[in-house]
């Protein structure tokens, strides 16, 4: 009976931080060449080498992993490039007689073949071990190619048991009910699973190497795990380690994605060892992710120091702001190195506040943080939909920090005799603390079990607390100058800054840029940006479109070119004259100006158009497609550059559209000014969401991207269907506003023939872009009599 309801406090720091991968960039030493000759057991080159690469100061853990000559360049040389360099002493790889490798560090076994079942093979690799290794090591692991280890817990596992006594540490089985008999095991008898791996104590090899021989002579069943259980549990007296954890830390699972699919579970987190990993490249896929789990427990330890430190700093009165200025810092013993130096530990100010929930504070009425609601719905402020479907990012959020407290809450179930299992989440609280990190409140659903004792099972409802601090900001400088960061592929040519906010934002003034802030190279600055035009008569706004382009492209000596894909209309000939004359006027003017034109007697269709501007660029060239009635500056021309990326990135900025200088307080001639200098007030303007025709992108990722959908005659709709292609694909896509591409206001006609849903769009359009709410509804008030 609860006479007060507990609250269950949790403070759980999960670092959110741009770390790259490289930060755990493997050692890359140069490798000796394995002399491919190998015929006995005394020309072990190979083994010495790793003996140089791997150092076994404190010989505490031999692995011997078992391969066949089929999968020594795959499955071993992953067990090779992931765990198997990190073993607390020295991995080792075994196979047949005829198997060689430059690849990894391998022992042919002489008179040894790649048959199955490899009893054979393991008995001679435990031979070898006992041979050259017996004094040398404390465990030995005799391990699959196919098999994950966790190093560090491994090591911690093994510390904690006597490497002095006879011990056989693996999962036990006893075999399905039918093959028992086949197995020849007494009811008692158990032996260690192969798959999971198994580990002997010193002990354990010393009492059964001498005695291979009659183990071989006496095999019962073709199972290699269960004829080593059987050797072991008579020339050592003992059997595989009977605990139910074993199950679990020693882990099997056969189902096929169990290590492909989400990694994210319970029994990878829980694992010590996993099996079996047959594709390589989920054996680098898991270690990557084993890494990533090491880099946030180190990013907690590193949190919960520097609340240590923090409190330490306030216990002997010393106050932060002194480690502001470096004289000072000699006399901290706390802070060896200063604030911007290489090895300066973090801003204790922000990274050791306790965990609290009033680790921010307001000052004003604006700072208040507000938090969110997330029940069924989530119920956000930020939003103009005041309720909304949980998105899958939030989703998954939320289960990582379920899963998290409820490991943290059954870590010490067993002492205690209970179990908590998760039901579900009545509601949660969120906020942003922009400076710390997120802050949630959860109201769970939980079901207390407790199997000591009273057993009984009962339902609780707790409230937990969470904190997802932020970290210190992570920099990684990229030399490659045409790749955009991407972790992992280019480790071998990375430099690693790792530095604090704090001390970019303190010496930004006085330091050279990082080579970040300016991966691109000069030529990728100065790259050409290939205009193309679409154009049917209109030619007062043609003028002004030329008068932007000379004053911000020809003048000012813009690396651009102008393609004009310029459409003859019969019905409208004198316009097209017109038009053709100001583009050779200007061609005469500036002769070296790379202004071109294309005549097209058809229809006009936009898509069709800028097809044929397309057609006509190189596949390398970086093109802008653009309207007549966009004014623009050299600010737009940088943005476009930057964030156009070839073969990764495509830019669809959002203009901002002037509305009907009828309802601005501009005389006409005001519309056609000759810049982009607009204030951009909500009553002027707004920005067109919905509109994706001016776009930025390589022609090859145009074409790789399936071009425009050309069966689309008319207005508009070819560039939402192509935005749609861009999203769907692996293509990374820029969205963003651009205040200097403005798109003035020009009314619209929309053709009864067309398609009711281009209608409908071109109909909203037209009365969207009219004029503010606010102007519109004066207008109508002040004109009330004349509307019906
Ligand atoms: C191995 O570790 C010892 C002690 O930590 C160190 O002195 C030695 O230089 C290391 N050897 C190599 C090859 O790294
Ligand atoms: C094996 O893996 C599958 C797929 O991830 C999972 O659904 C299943 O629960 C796992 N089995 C055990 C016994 O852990
Ligand atoms: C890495 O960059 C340095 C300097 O830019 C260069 O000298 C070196 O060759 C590069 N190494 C690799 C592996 O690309
Ligand atoms: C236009 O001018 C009138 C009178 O000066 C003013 O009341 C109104 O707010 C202005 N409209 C805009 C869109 O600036
Ligand atoms: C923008 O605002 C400035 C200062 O308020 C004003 O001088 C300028 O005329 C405005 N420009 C436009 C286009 O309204
Ligand atoms: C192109 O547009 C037409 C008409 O809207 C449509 O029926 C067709 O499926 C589209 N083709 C592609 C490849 O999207």
């Amino acid at each position: 009976m609860a006479r007060k309801r507990k609250i269950l406090k949790l403070f759980i720091g999960v670092i959110i931080g741009l770390i790259s991968a490289s930060l755990f960039k493997q050692n890359t030493e140069t490798r000796k060449n394995v002399n491919s000759c190998v015929s006995d057991y005394e020309v072990y080159d190979s083994a010495e080498i790793v003996e140089n690469r791997v150092n076994d100061t404190n010989g505490f853990l031999l692995v011997g992993v078992m391969t066949a000559e089929k999968y020594v360049n795959t499955r071993a040389k992953a067990v090779y490039e992931t765990w198997g360099k990190n073993v607390p002493g020295k991995t080792l790889f075994f196979s047949s007689e005829v198997s060689r490798s430059n690849e990894i560090p391998l022992i042919p076994l002489p008179d040894i073949d790649d048959n199955y079942p490899p009893q054979r093979k393991s008995f001679a690799m435990l031979k070898y071990m006992y041979d050259n290794y017996l004094d040398k090591y404390e465990w030995f692991l005799r391990a699959d190619d196919d098999l994950y280890v966790r190093n560090d817990r491994m090591e911690e596992l093994l510390k904690s048991v006597d490497s002095n006594k006879a011990w056989f540490i693996g999962q036990a089985g006893r075999g399905k009910p039918h093959e028992i008999r086949s197995l020849a095991l007494k009811k008692h008898e158990n032996y260690c699973m192969g798959g999971p791996g198994i580990i002997l104590s010193r002990e354990t090899l010393k009492r059964i190497v001498p005695n291979i021989e009659e183990c071989l002579k006496n095999l019962y069943s073709n199972h290699e795990d269960v004829e080593l259980g059987r050797c072991v549990r008579k020339f050592a007296g003992i059997s595989c380690t009977w605990a139910y954890e074993m199950q679990v830390i020693f882990y099997h699972n056969q189902s096929s994605d169990a290590f492909s699919g989400n990694l994210k579970q319970k029994y990878i987190h829980s694992a010590i060892t996993m099996h079996p990993i047959k594709e390589p490249q989920n054996m680098y896929r898991l270690h990557n992710y084993v890494k990533g789990q090491t880099i946030q427990e180190k990013q907690q330890e590193s949190l919960t120091l520097h609340r240590d430190i923090s409190s330490s700093m306030a216990y002997f009165g010393i106050e932060s702001f002194q480690l502001q200025t470096a004289e000072l810092v000699e006399d901290l013993p706390l802070y060896p190195e200063p604030p911007g130096s290489k090895h300066f530990l973090g801003d204790p100010e922000f990274l050791g506040v306790p965990a609290s929930l009033t680790k921010f504070n307001y000052k004003t009425t604006q700072d208040v943080l507000d938090w969110e609601l997330i029940s069924k719905s989530l119920y956000s402020f930020k939003d103009f939909n005041p309720k909304k479907r949980i998105g899958s990012s939030i989703k998954e959020g939320l289960t990582d920090i379920v899963r998290e407290i409820m490991e943290i809450t059954n870590s010490n179930s067993k002492q205690r005799g209970r179990m908590i299992e998760f039901k579900e989440l009545l509601y949660v609280y969120w906020r942003l603390d922009p400076l710390h990190g997120a802050d949630l409140i959860l109201d769970m659903s939980l079901l207390y079990k407790k199997y000591t004792g009273n057993k009984m099972t009962v339902p609780v409802r707790r409230h937990v607390y969470v904190q997802q601090a932020f970290m210190g900001t992570f920099i990684r400088e990229v030399t490659n100058n045409d790749e955009v960061p991407e972790t992992g592929k280019n480790s071998q040519n990375t430099t690693v800054e790792n530095m604090f906010i704090g001390d970019v934002l303190a010496n930004i003034g006085k330091m050279p840029l990082p080579k970040i802030f300016n991966y691109k190279s000069d030529t990728e600055n100065n790259r050409y940006i290939n205009f193309i035009l679409p154009l049917s008569d209109r030619f007062e706004t043609f003028t002004r479109f030329m008068n932007i382009y000379e004053n911000v492209c020809i003048i000012d000596e813009e690396t651009t070119r102008l393609l004009i894909v310029l459409y003859r209309n019969e019905n409208n000939i004198e316009e097209f004259n017109k038009n053709l004359e100001l583009i050779h006027t200007t061609q005469r003017k500036y002769p070296s100006s790379d202004i071109a034109y294309k005549i097209i007697t058809e229809t006009f269709s936009r898509g069709k158009a800028l097809q044929y501007g397309v057609d006509l660029n190189k596949n390398d060239d970086l093109l802008f497609f653009i309207d007549v009635d966009i004014v623009f500056t050299h600010k737009s021309l940088q943005r476009i550059r930057f964030n156009t990326v070839k073969r990764k990135q495509v830019y669809f900025p959002i203009v901002y559209s002037l509305y009907s200088p009828k309802f601005l307080n501009q005389s006409s001639s005001d519309n056609l000014k000759q810049s982009a200098d607009y204030n951009l007030s909500n009553r002027e303007g707004f920005w067109r969401q919905f509109g994706f025709g001016i776009t930025s992108i390589y022609k090859c990722d145009f074409i790789n991207l399936g071009g425009f959908n050309m069966s689309i005659a008319g207005w508009g709709v070819e560039d939402v269907s192509f935005f749609e292609k861009a999203i769907k694909s692996n293509y990374n896509i820029i969205r963003s506003v651009d205040p200097h591409l403005i798109h003035i206001y020009h009314p619209i006609e929309c053709d009864n023939n067309l398609e009711q849903a281009q209608k409908n769009m071109c109909i909203g359009t037209k009365a969207n872009i009219l004029g503010s709410l606010y102007d519109i509804q004066n207008f109508y008030l002040k004109y009330k009599h004349l509307f019906r």
